[in-house]
């Protein structure tokens, strides 16, 4: 709710599999919004993440126009036709409702939080040969982090946070039931009751609400 009413990026952290990138889901769905889905792994980087330009067809424009000058060539390939958005810039841009999941953060390398700290603050994307896009209206935005490494105080500062951590047993028995419709209600009690037996032993890792 507050994230929704300040404009603000919500920051979930927890566990593996208790439902934050199922959130941002849900989140789309109810308000009928379109998920943008900007998933982080070790070596994303801005070509992945904001866009980048279509090599091969450039060089297929600049081939099938031979007899052009330089300068009529240099703006047509660097147009609209020839850019190829990624997830951030997708998000801001357009007038249709969005959410934008920027799932696993803290896999990303730590140059790609200046990156979306950039992004996060002002909602505008420059692209040099384009001009700046700015959002006319802002994506709802969730980052998800399994807190593997400590996120930047400065990305850190512009979230809000929220903490999921393992459901009682009565909001799992919902979820539960929820995922599996038509399940006998004694058999989703039992399984939930034995899921958290297994969550209070010392195993090396806890069974997830998915599991
Ligand atoms: N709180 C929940 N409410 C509803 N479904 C849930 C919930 N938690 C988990 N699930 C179910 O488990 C699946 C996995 O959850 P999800 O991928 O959202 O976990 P996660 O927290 O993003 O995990 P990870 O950190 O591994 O990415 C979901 O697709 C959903 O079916
Ligand atoms: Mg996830």
């Amino acid at each position: 709710f507050l994230a929704d009413r300040l404009g603000k990026p919500l920051l979930v952290e927890g566990p593996a599999g208790v439902g934050k990138t199922e959130l941002a889901k849900a989140v789309a769905q109810v308000a009928g919004a379109r998920l943008v889905r900007l998933q982080c792994y070790e070596g994303v980087d801005e070509s992945r993440a904001l866009y980048e330009w279509n090599h091969a067809k450039q060089l297929l424009r600049i081939s099938a126009g031979r007899d052009e000058t330089w300068d009529e060539a240099r703006t047509d390939i660097f147009s609209e036709e020839f850019l190829l958005p990624r997830p951030l810039l997708t998000a801001i841009r357009g007038d249709d409702p969005k959410v934008l999941l920027i799932d696993e953060t803290d896999k990303a390398d730590v140059e790609v939080e200046g990156l979306l700290l950039e992004v996060l603050s002002d909602f505008q994307v420059t692209v040099p040969e384009l001009g700046t896009v700015t959002a006319s209206r802002r994506p709802f935005v969730v980052l998800t982090s399994n807190a593997t490494r400590e996120l930047s105080e400065a990305l850190r500062r512009r979230c809000l946070f929220l903490h999921i951590g393992f459901p009682d047993a009565e909001l799992e028995r919902r979820i539960v039931r929820l995922k599996v419709p038509g399940i006998d209600a004694a058999l989703a009690a039992s399984v939930v009751r034995v899921v958290g037996a297994l969550r209070a032993m010392d195993l090396r890792k806890a069974p997830s609400v998915a599991e």
